[in-house]
């Protein structure tokens, strides 16, 4: 017995030590913490149960079998982050650079597996080589059981990857189909192919950072959803993004006393729009003033500015905010915002979480880029999401809504709950100059002619009272009185139910 106890606690210690203390100064040199450290501040403090600390790889190829160290690279278990449960694993690059075997996969899945059954969020401290180069298809086909749980578990449990070392070659396709990605700066990278290959294909020199690092993943190609300045500031905030999330698809979030009035009437939000229809105000100042104590999780905000996503709390309840940007291209819909928000407006209605869309859209962009780019396709994503979704879904029209684009945001007919418009509001087929310009071609060289029937065009339909009088538009609010409304309605929601007929599954325009 004591011998076995002997035994034990060597190889307890084996694991902890990973690939050693020099490697583990290695990883600290390079401004990242260790797998273990990682988990202490994600989870509440003495909470991480680890599982499988003694498991091996088994394989014997290319002198493997000298390599052995208990728990192979991963680190596996669960705890609670905030009281809550959360499965979590956390690759260890000091083991063999956190390469995946077989077993090591086996380890992830496991934890994937029994967070299925008892609905719980699952985690990933990603920090890899990627498939462990010595065990081949074994490693291949661990990636793969690992993709298949992630697809199975996606809308079921919210399923985060937080990439904080190297993250290559397929490996990205776990991360790709979680709900979403966090990066850290300067020493996380995300790529198909490497900078090395890239240079042989196509001879375009690039650096690793500049080809996947958070910069290149939160700003050009929309991967990555926040870039964090380093390993403790990024678990930091994972922990706080968690509180606004259910454990699973069949909860609600979890509802918090945030001390701010839902009656709080904000003033000055009378005056946030100009006068003038063409200048531009920015929506985040509605966005902070409306929401609790404007504390505000903001998702992507350096790709496709013209939208904003985040989520917040109103009265408490956490929110999906959705919200053209004015600002920048004057809030119009194009590819990459509708992607943006459609799959954030996908994940709030698979999650339970309420939807509130402040609209001042002007249309889709023009232009032959959009078009080649499939603008037709993209667009659609983010009706059709706004179209399936059954929470809750309040709309707040703070000025222009016209053609397409104002059906796609969160209109009445695609299921909107309650729709409110500010006095300020336009909702049209299109803008006053545009529609006179196309109905009275022939009046197009006498200038003043064109000015009376644009003034005559606005008179009539810029406003929000045609859709009001259609019932369109539920109420027209003032703008002070934004927040005690929305808070109103989400209580008046709460209980919500809508189901949508039984299928398969939808057939998204991809
Ligand atoms: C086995 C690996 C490994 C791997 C790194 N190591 N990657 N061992 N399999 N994939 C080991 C190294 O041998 C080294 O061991 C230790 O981890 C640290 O690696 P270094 O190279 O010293 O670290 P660094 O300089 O920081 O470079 C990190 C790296 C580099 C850029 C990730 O290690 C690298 O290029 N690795 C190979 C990447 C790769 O080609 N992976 C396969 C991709 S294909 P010692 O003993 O010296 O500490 C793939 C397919 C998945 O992943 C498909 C899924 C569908």
């Amino acid at each position: 017995m004591q011998e076995i106890t002997k035994l034990l606690e060597e190889k307890r210690q084996a694991a902890r030590m990973g690939g050693g203390q020099a490697r583990i100064d290695r990883q600290h040199k390079k401004g990242k913490l260790t797998a273990r450290e990682r988990l202490e501040i994600l989870f509440d403090p003495g909470t991480f149960e680890e599982w499988d600390m003694f498991v091996e790889h088994d394989c014997y190829d290319f002198g493997m079998e000298k390599q052995r160290v208990p728990g192979d690279g991963v680190v596996t278990g669960h705890g609670t982050v905030n009281g809550r449960t959360v499965f979590a694993f956390s690759q260890d690059f000091t083991v063999l650079g956190g390469s995946l075997s077989d077993a090591h996969a086996r380890k992830i899945c496991k934890i994937m597996d029994q967070a299925m059954k008892v609905g719980a969020p699952v985690i990933g401290l990603n920090d890899s080589g990627g498939a462990r180069i010595q065990e081949g298809v074994g490693s291949l086909a661990g990636y793969a059981e690992v993709f298949q749980r992630n697809v199975l578990a996606s809308g079921v449990i919210p399923q985060i990857s937080m990439i904080m070392g190297p993250c290559a070659g397929g490996a990205v396709y776990s991360p790709a189909m979680t709900d979403f990605i966090f990066m850290v700066k300067d020493s996380s990278y995300m790529f198909v192919t490497g900078p090395d290959v890239v240079k042989t294909v196509t001879h375009e020199e690039i650096s690793q950072e500049d080809l996947g690092g958070a910069t290149a993943h939160t700003g050009k190609s929309g991967v990555a959803d926040l870039a964090f300045e380093n390993d403790v500031e990024a678990l930091l905030y994972l922990r706080k993004f968690l509180e606004f999330l259910p454990s699973n698809n069949r909860e609600k979030p979890p509802v918090m006393d945030t001390g701010d009035a839902p009656n709080r009437r904000d003033m000055s939000l009378d005056t946030l729009v100009p006068p003038n229809p063409a200048v531009p105000y920015d929506i985040r100042e509605l966005i902070l003033k409306i929401t609790d104590n404007g504390d505000f999780f903001e998702l992507q905000p350096n790709y496709a500015g013209n939208i904003i996503i985040g989520l917040a709390r109103m009265e408490g309840q956490p929110v999906g905010i959705v919200a053209n940007q004015p600002m920048v291209l004057a809030g119009c819909l194009d590819i990459e915002s509708s992607r943006k928000a459609a799959r954030f407006v996908r994940f709030c209605d698979a999650f339970n979480i309420p939807i509130v869309t402040l609209v001042d859209v002007p249309g889709f962009l023009p232009g032959s880029d959009q078009e080649h780019g499939g603008i037709i396709k993209h667009g659609a994503k983010l009706l059709f999401a706004y179209a399936e979704a059954t929470v809750p879904k309040v709309t707040v029209i703070t000025r222009k809504a016209y053609g397409g684009a104002y059906d796609v945001m969160s209109s009445k007919h695609l299921r909107g709950d309650v729709n409110y418009a500010w006095p300020t509001a336009e909702i049209a087929v299109m803008g006053p100059k545009g529609a006179v310009e196309i109905i009275f071609r022939s009046e197009r060289d006498d200038p003043e002619k064109i000015e009376a029937r644009t003034e005559d065009y606005r008179r009539k339909f810029a406003n929000p009272f045609v859709a009001g009088a259609m019932g369109y538009i539920d109420d027209v609010i003032m703008p002070h009185d934004t927040r005690r409304q929305i808070c109103r309605d989400l209580r008046m929601l709460r209980n919500k139910q809508l189901e949508n007929p039984w299928k398969k599954h939808d057939n998204l325009p991809l």
